[in-house]
This record gives structure tokens, C-alpha cells and sequence, in this order.
């Protein structure tokens, strides 16, 4: 599918203002007192399940490039695993602000109450990594190792679901859910699925 220069440049500039709109939106709820009687920890929630929709997006992007052959897919990239480690990164600020209200001596005794935080640092640390080498100079310095060291996306998806998993506890529907799209995600990155899905988009007539 051939597309414009013009139209991916739109077509991005849509994703920056689709992304930024939860921030803008819950931000207002927040303003206006619509947020519930724990403001902070509508906040924490909230960017911390927009950054796990952002990172299985990111990854929804290969497949569907495959499938259908449209580089718009490929072109905003980027722009979601920088916008998934932002959520993300809110979400850690949200809990120093708000959870922890900036005092970090009280880390350690929340850390032993629960353990789940490490392993949303761990993820955190790997998006971090991502973020700083998704840069053209980085990809240029780091030649092949480039794809080894993005292919960290597939254990922070784990950690990330891991964490989730730990928080949940009581109801699992809505983790399922995300476990699901998850490892439905991972399983299309197999060479033997992946291979096919261009002739799949054929045949259903998507590219
Ligand atoms: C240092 C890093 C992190 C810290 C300290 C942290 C902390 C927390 C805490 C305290 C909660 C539970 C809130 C509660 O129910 O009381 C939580 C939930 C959650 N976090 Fe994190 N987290 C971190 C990293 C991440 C990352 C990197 C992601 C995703 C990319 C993430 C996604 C989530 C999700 C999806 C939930 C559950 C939200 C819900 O129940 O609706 N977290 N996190």
C-alpha cells in the first residue's frame, strides 16, 4: 500500500495528539474533582495501565505492518515506545508524589509490603534502555546488537505483566485479558506465524 509523505507526517501528528489525550483527560478529572477520594491513586492506576496498552500496541505494530503492508504502521513506532515509557515514567512519579507523598526513606518498608515495585523498576529499567538507544546514532553505534538489545521489549512485556499480576490478585478477568493479547503478541513474533501473516492480509485483502 503506497502512502504520502504528507499523510504518514499526519497520520503521526494524530498518534502524538491520541496519545496525549489520557493525560489531558485524566488530568481534568482530576481538576474538577471527578477522580474519586484518592486522586493520586486514580493517577498511579491509570498511566500504569496506559503504559501496558501503549507497549502491547508497540508491539501490535510488526505484525500488522506483515499483515496488511502499510508503512504508517512502521513510521509511528518510535513515537509509542517513547509514549509507553512516558506513562510510565508518570506513573513511577505518581507514586513518589503521591504514595510514597516524596518522602523516599518510607521505599524500603513499601518495597518489603510489596515486592511487586521491583520488578516494575526492572521493567521500568528496560524501557528506559529502549528509550535511550531508539535514536538513529544509537542504532548506527550499536550495528546488529540494535535488534538484541530492542528484543528486551519481550521481557519487559513479562515483568510489566508479572507486576500487574501481583497487584490484581482478587480479579483476574481483566489481567487475563491483557495476559491474552500479550502472549498472542509474542506468539505472531514466531518466524514460522510471522512468515505468513503477508499472505494472510492477501487473502483477506488488506494489502
Ligand atoms: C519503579 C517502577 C514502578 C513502580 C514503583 C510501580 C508501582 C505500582 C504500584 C504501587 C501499583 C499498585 C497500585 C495499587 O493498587 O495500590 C502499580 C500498579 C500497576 N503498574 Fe506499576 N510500578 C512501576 C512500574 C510499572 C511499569 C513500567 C508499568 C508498565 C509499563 C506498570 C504498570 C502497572 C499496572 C498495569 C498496574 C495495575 C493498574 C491497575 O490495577 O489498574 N508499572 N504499580
Amino acid at each position: 500500500m503506497q502512502t504520502s509523505p504528507r499523510l504518514i507526517l499526519l497520520w503521526r501528528v494524530l498518534v502524538f495528539f491520541a496519545a496525549l489525550s489520557p493525560l489531558g483527560y485524566w488530568s481534568a478529572q482530576v481538576a474538577l474533582g471527578h477522580a474519586g477520594p484518592e486522586p493520586g491513586q486514580y493517577l498511579l492506576l491509570k498511566f500504569g495501565l496506559c503504559a501496558l496498552v501503549l507497549l502491547l500496541l508497540t508491539l501490535a505494530l510488526t505484525p500488522l505492518t506483515r499483515l496488511t503492508g502499510w508503512r504508517g504502521f512502521t513510521a509511528i513506532r518510535r513515537q509509542l515506545g517513547l509514549w509507553c515509557f512516558a506513562y510510565a515514567l508518570l506513573h513511577l512519579t505518581s507514586y513518589v508524589l503521591f504514595i510514597l507523598g516524596l518522602d523516599v526513606s518510607l521505599l524500603w518498608d513499601d518495597i518489603q509490603r510489596r515486592p511487586y515495585i521491583i520488578v516494575g523498576a526492572l521493567a521500568l529499567l528496560g524501557l528506559l534502555v529502549m528509550a535511550v538507544t531508539s535514536n538513529r546514532v544509537s542504532m548506527r553505534r550499536l550495528g546488529k546488537r540494535w535488534k538484541r538489545v530492542h528484543s528486551l521489549v519481550y521481557g519487559v512485556l513479562l515483568l510489566v505483566l508479572l507486576h500487574f499480576f501481583w497487584v490484581v490478585r482478587a480479579d483476574m478477568a481483566e489481567w487475563a485479558g491483557y495476559a491474552l493479547a500479550g502472549a498472542a503478541l509474542l506468539l505472531l513474533r514466531l518466524d514460522a506465524l510471522s512468515r505468513r501473516l503477508p499472505a494472510l492480509g492477501r487473502r483477506l485483502r488488506l494489502r
